[in-house]
């Protein structure tokens, strides 16, 4: 297994079948160009076989911290340790941009990403509640 950042339009489309539906150019392009932003992409033998992205999030009195927004591993390559690998992959990345930390939302009921992150560190820091406001029906 191989984890590499993505840093093209065409990686992002190449792994879309790892992601809730398909990939949008123009919104592969504004990821990439956004500040922060990155998806590191598992491939075995040269398929991508599972992806995390992340976004960096920075408050004047908390720094810098590194929010998990999605992990994905296709369900022909799950439990052989390829959501932990990415997830310390992307642990390992926010360290060194300097993020004090490392958070992600996940619901209680999802037993594979909690025992996923639990394998790769992460501590309970308790439960909370989401709220959303949808703005367009597009998205
Ligand atoms: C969550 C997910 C990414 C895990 O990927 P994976 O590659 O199968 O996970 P790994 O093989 O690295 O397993 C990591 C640990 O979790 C455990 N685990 C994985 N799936 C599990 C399951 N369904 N039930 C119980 N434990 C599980 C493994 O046994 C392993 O534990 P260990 O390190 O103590 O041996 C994958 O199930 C998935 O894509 N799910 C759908 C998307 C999703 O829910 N994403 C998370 C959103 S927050």
């Amino acid at each position: 297994m191989d984890i590499r950042r993505a840093r093209s339009a065409a990686e992002l489309a190449a792994a879309e079948g790892l992601f809730d539906g398909p990939a949008r150019p123009e919104w592969c392009e504004r990821f990439l160009a956004a500040s922060g932003h990155l998806m590191l992409i598992a491939y075995v033998d040269g398929v991508p076989a599972g992806m995390v992205s992340g976004v960096e999030m920075t408050h004047p009195d908390k720094g810098t911290e590194m929010c998990l927004y999605e992990l994905s591993v296709a369900e022909a390559y799950r439990r052989r340790g390829i959501g932990r690998a990415l997830t310390l992959a992307l642990a390992e990345e926010a360290e060194a941009r300097g993020c004090h930390g490392m958070w992600v939302g996940v619901d209680t009921d999802n037993e594979a990403a909690l025992a996923t992150y639990a394998s790769a560190g992460a501590e309970d820091e308790g439960l909370f509640s989401m709220r959303g406001w949808p703005l367009r029906d597009d998205a």
